[in-house]
Formats: C-alpha cells, structure tokens, sequence
C-alpha cells in the first residue's frame, strides 16, 4: 500500500519524506490556496522534492480548457498525474489524456457507479473522499469496499486512492480492504506511529535501565 501527502506544503511534504511515509503528493486548489503561493511555483517545487506521482488539477470544467491546462501541468515534470474532476466533461478528458500516454487521478468520487465510469474512461486513479461521505452520515469505506470489489471483477487497472482522510481510522480500513493507495493529510501522518503505551512503555524501559549497574 501506497502513502501519499495531501498537502501542497513543502515543509509538511519535507517532513513526510523524511518520514519515509511519502510514496507521492495530492495537491488541489484549496491546499494551493492555503500556501499563499503561485501554483506553478509550488508544483515545480513539489514535483523537484518527490520522485514519485504528483497529483496537480485543473480549474477549468469545459473540454477544451481542461485539456489546455492539463497539457500544461504535464509539462512542468514526468510525475505529474493530472487531476479531473469526476464530472460528464471531466470523463472525456480522461479518455483523451489516457489515448496521449498522460496519467490522471478522478477526483471528487462520492459513488462506485462513479468510480466505475472513471475506470471505463481509462483513468489511472479514483479518489473517493470517504471524509466527506462521512461528514453527511453515509459510510465512506463501504463506497471504497464496493469500488475494490467492482475493480477486482473486471479487472480494471484504475488504483484506488483514498482521500479525504480524516484520522489514523480510515488509513486502517483503507489497508484491510487493500486500497492502493490512501493520500493523508500530515496531522494524520504524523499521529500514524504514535500510541499512548509506546511513550509509557519506553519511559519506563528508560527508568529502569537507569538501575541496572554501569559497566565499568
Ligand atoms: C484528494 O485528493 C483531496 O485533495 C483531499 O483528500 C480532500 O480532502 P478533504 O475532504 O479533507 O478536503
């Protein structure tokens, strides 16, 4: 299983790969916006930082402007993965992009009907935000749950990228079920190694120790 950051931040971003929890990045216009920065220069940042897939997206909703800006992002470096959002329009540049060689990740999947369509389209990720399904009461991991049993029918090479991850929870139940990949803000990552027990249990490993005789 695969970790990606959700972060458009290069000190988080820094601090993952340090981490060795890093294997990629999702960005998108609100994580873009937050950074106070101008995209172009946060991706190139970003894509020089992380040899593996950078998801950068696109603003526009109309065919021809997608495809503008998609051929653009795909330029700025090999690992970039062009996000589209998982709208009719958004479906045809999907299959465009596919036919040309360039990688996309469908974003803004509420439904496995939805991810079905995306993979048809030759899509190379599905992110179905299970954070948010959960917000509105609906179950978000049994949406991933029927999209990997939907995937694994036919076969389909579309790679399951959880997102809108929300806590250590959904990491553990993306796993189970064998998602590829879950794409994790840095707060979460970083609550990923930590357990009350393991700081009681060390402090007082080290309290102990403190009474064994010295060597001379
Ligand atoms: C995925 O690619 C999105 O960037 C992200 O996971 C959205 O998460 P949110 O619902 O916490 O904004």
């Amino acid at each position: 299983m695969q970790f990606f950051i959700d972060s458009a931040d290069v000190g988080e971003i820094k601090k993952a790969l340090a981490m060795g929890l890093c294997d990629g990045v999702t960005t998108n216009p609100s994580l873009v916006a937050k950074t106070g920065r101008k995209f172009s220069e946060v991706l190139k940042e970003i894509t020089s930082l992380v040899p593996g897939p950078v998801s950068a997206e696109v603003t526009a909703v109309d065919h021809e402007g997608m495809m503008r800006e998609a051929h653009a992002l795909a330029k700025v470096a090999d690992n970039v993965v062009v996000k589209v959002p998982l709208i009719v329009e958004g479906l045809r540049v999907v299959r465009d992009l596919s036919s040309e060689g360039i990688r996309t990740n469908v974003t803004l999947c509420f439904s496995p009907v939805q991810a079905l369509l995306a993979a048809k389209a030759g899509a190379t990720y599905i992110s179905p935000f299970v954070g948010r399904l959960d917000d509105i009461s609906e179950d978000g991991m049994a949406m991933v749950a029927q999209i990997l049993e939907i995937y694994r029918a036919y076969d389909f090479a579309t790679k399951v990228l959880v997102a809108s991850v929300r806590h250590p929870i959904h990491v553990l139940e993306a796993a189970r079920l064998g998602a590829d990949v879950a794409t994790i803000p840095f707060n979460v990552i970083d609550q990923l190694a930590r357990h009350p027990l393991t700081d009681a249990g060390l402090k007082k490993f080290l309290a102990d120790w403190e009474k064994v005789p010295k060597e001379k």
